[in-house]
């Protein structure tokens, strides 16, 4: 075993083998149904994204240029111009479109409710393009955004996409702190945010951050500030400015200032859990060709769907698949302000029912969180709308995948499971409904045109079964340039492990005997015993396998003899007491499946995992908790009390009390 195994990067123990292929009606339904797109693009990929860019792309000047690829940074369309607004405001207006829905608003308050059509968004987007434009924003510059989910969230994007400045979203439940250290890395001047968000039936004090921000961003000059709770919010005269009363001023014609197709379109910055945030550099054209393209086609988006991306426009999935993808298609989509679970945990199946939602994508975490509830929840509703379903974030285990299919799908919607990154820009592994046989818990295959590679430590390619590197051996339109004012970070994190030619992914992953894709987690966090390398995802998708177990987490602790050894945190099911007994049943359980050298050395039971605000378990935190050292930073975390309750009974269970 030990020499058999000593070059694989992750060993993979695990074989999920149930698969699901597209319906008869579902594929003659579907917008790609065959696999010659496959073919094609293998043929000669620069092509066939230069076919797609005139397909799905309006110019102001034609590129004359596909891609450039000086290692490792690439160009695409270098020579083209255009306005990335243009393309998702006027240029559905134009095609016919501005009486239809861009986006229907669900306020959290009950009752709430607005609808948007492409031709209002178009006249407020200008208006406050225009106002921006008096406050002194022209283009190249930054602009904040700090605000909640708010149909004038997209509004302030677009109208920054409009003037050519770049956009800096800094999601809504992140902290004054957070938001500085976003401002300062970016040199902003002008910030808009809103009086107060809801969160949970509660207010959350953006206004009241961001001042506090300001302190610690001298540069911050302005402040548009949005009224939506109405409460009263302290004020800097001369710097402060409400939105209301700067747009009432301002034309609702705005001309789109004209972009070169690798200007700046936004900054995001990486959910990092450790060192300082990085700032991820996304252009014009690229980014909206792969974001546009992946958007119709992973999401079989027709005329009439109706779509919901169930994720915060904070997130880079916000961005690709609420705002940008989903307009430049001329799509219909629900925006959701507030919580899942507010008032009760059937809110989202509830605005499915009501608005008819035909497409619905969400991560892991949270259909986790479905699955602890139970079916009851989405069987108080009508679903029958569905027809298609995604996820996106994690791996998804495979009993949680097949939750999904039965409870929400109702065995009828293919779900396609999406792998990429903030750095990605889009999607780059994952099905297409109409062409691709599913298996719950892979992310399939690389979309057309896309070149993944698994590795191993000396960059050889790993032999099939096993687990390594993922790599992307190959550009692609929607890739992060650079990182904002870092480029050597942008190198030595991306394009140093591999050379400058190939972008290292930092996941895990492995290919089956189909080539399918099982994604394996962070390389972060693989778990070493004994030499072995253990992938945390596998050990998680066994113990959620067990009819008790809710949610689960693995972390290695450092262990004098074996290098680590492995500590799992358990929530379990209603219905499901912890006990000595059930850990232990856990432990055998593992080994059962995965083999012995993966038996738990522990499993801990607790009410809740430290997350982090995008729904990424911190197994940083936990791995602390399993050695028993200090708590490292916890200001990342969406509720810090999770630590502690889970410190105390790790440290009573491992006899550390
Ligand atoms: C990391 C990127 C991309 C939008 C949301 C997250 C993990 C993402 C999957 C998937 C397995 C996945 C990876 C990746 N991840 N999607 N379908 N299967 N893992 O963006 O915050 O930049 O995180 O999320 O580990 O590297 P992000």
């Amino acid at each position: 075993m030990e020499t058999e195994h000593a070059h694989a990067a992750i060993e993979a123990l695990l074989e999920e083998r149930r698969t699901f292929s597209p319906s008869e009606d579902f594929r003659a339904g579907a917008a790609i149904s065959d696999e010659e797109v496959y073919r094609r693009a293998e043929k000669d990929f620069e092509r066939f994204w230069a076919e797609l860019a005139g397909e799905f792309i309006g110019w102001f000047k034609e590129p004359t240029k596909t891609m450039d690829w000086k290692p490792p940074h690439a160009t695409w369309f270098a020579d083209g111009e255009l306005n990335v607004a243009w393309n998702c405001l006027d240029k559905q207006v134009d095609a016919g479109r501005g009486g239809k829905v861009a986006y229907h608003w669900v306020g959290e308050p009950e009752g709430e409710t607005r609808d948007l059509t492409y031709e209002e968004l178009l006249r407020e987007v200008s208006r406050l393009a225009n106002g921006l434009r008096s406050l002194g924003v022209r283009k190249g510059d930054r602009v904040g955004i700090y605000m909640g989910m708010v149909p004038e969230l997209p509004v302030a994007m677009l109208a920054c996409a409009r003037v050519g400045a770049a956009h800096v979203v800094v999601f809504g439940g992140f902290s004054a702190e957070s938001l500085a250290e976003r401002m300062r890395d970016t040199g902003a001047k002008v910030l808009i945010t809103q009086d107060e968000g809801w969160r949970k039936g509660s207010k959350v004090p953006l206004k009241r951050n961001a001042d506090d921000a300001a302190d610690e961003a001298p540069d911050l000059e302005r402040f548009v500030v949005l009224r939506r709770t109405g409460d009263d919010v302290p004020w800097t005269e001369g710097r402060d400015v409400w939105w209301d009363e700067l747009v009432d001023e301002q034309s609702e014609e705005c001309e789109a200032e004209r972009m070169n197709a690798e200007d700046v379109l936004f900054l995001l910055h990486t959910s990092g859990t450790t060192a300082k945030p990085k700032g991820a550099q996304h252009t014009s054209a690229g980014y909206l060709l792969h974001v546009s393209v992946t958007h119709k086609w992973i999401f079989d988006i027709h005329e009439d769907t109706v779509w919901w991306c169930a994720a915060d426009v904070g997130w880079i999935t916000g961005h690709s698949y609420i705002v940008y993808g989903p307009l430049n298609n001329g799509t219909t989509s629900v925006l959701y302000e507030g919580d899942p679970a507010y008032p009760d945990w059937d809110r989202h199946w509830q605005i499915v029912e009501r608005y008819g939602v035909s497409a619905y994508y969400t991560a892991p975490t949270l259909i986790r969180s479905f699955v602890k509830m139970g079916p009851e929840y989405p069987a108080r509703h009508d679903l029958s709308s569905l027809r298609l379903l995604g996820t996106v974030g994690e791996p998804i285990n495979p009993e949680a995948w097949v939750w999904y299919w039965k409870y929400i799908g109702q065995e009828r919607c293919p779900i396609v499971d999406t792998w990429w990154q903030t750095e990605t820009g889009g999607i780059l592994i994952t099905p297409l409904p109409g062409v691709t046989t599913l298996k719950p818990g892979s992310a399939t295959v690389p979309f057309p045109g896309i070149k993944p590679e698994i590795l191993d430590e000396q960059g050889n390619p790993v032999p099939q079964g096993e687990g390594g590197f993922l790599t992307i051996s190959r550009p692609w339109p929607g890739m992060f340039r650079t990182l904002w004012e870092d480029d050597e970070r942008y190198v030595q994190t991306y394009f140093s492990k591999y050379g400058p030619e190939t972008y290292f992914t930092g996941d895990g992953a492995k290919q089956d005997s189909d080539g399918y894709f099982w994604l394996m987690g962070r390389i972060d966090d693989v778990i070493n015993v004994a030499g072995h390398r253990l992938s945390t995802t596998e050990i998680e998708s066994t113990l959620v396998e067990h009819a008790a177990v809710a949610e689960a987490a693995a972390t290695g602790a450092a262990d004098p003899d074996r290098g680590q050894r492995i500590v799992c945190f358990v929530l379990l099911k209603g219905g499901h007491e912890p006990s000595d007994e059930l850990a232990e049943e856990l432990r055998q359980f593992v080994a059962q499946k995965i083999g012995k050298i993966a038996r738990p050395a522990a499993v801990l039971f607790g009410d809740d995992l430290p997350k982090t605000r995008s729904g990424k378990i911190m197994r940083r935190l936990l791995k602390d908790i399993a050695e028993g050292n200090e708590l490292g930073d916890t200001t990342t975390l969406r509720d810090a009390t999770v630590v502690d309750d889970l410190k105390q009974k790790a440290d009573a269970a491992l006899g550390r009390r």
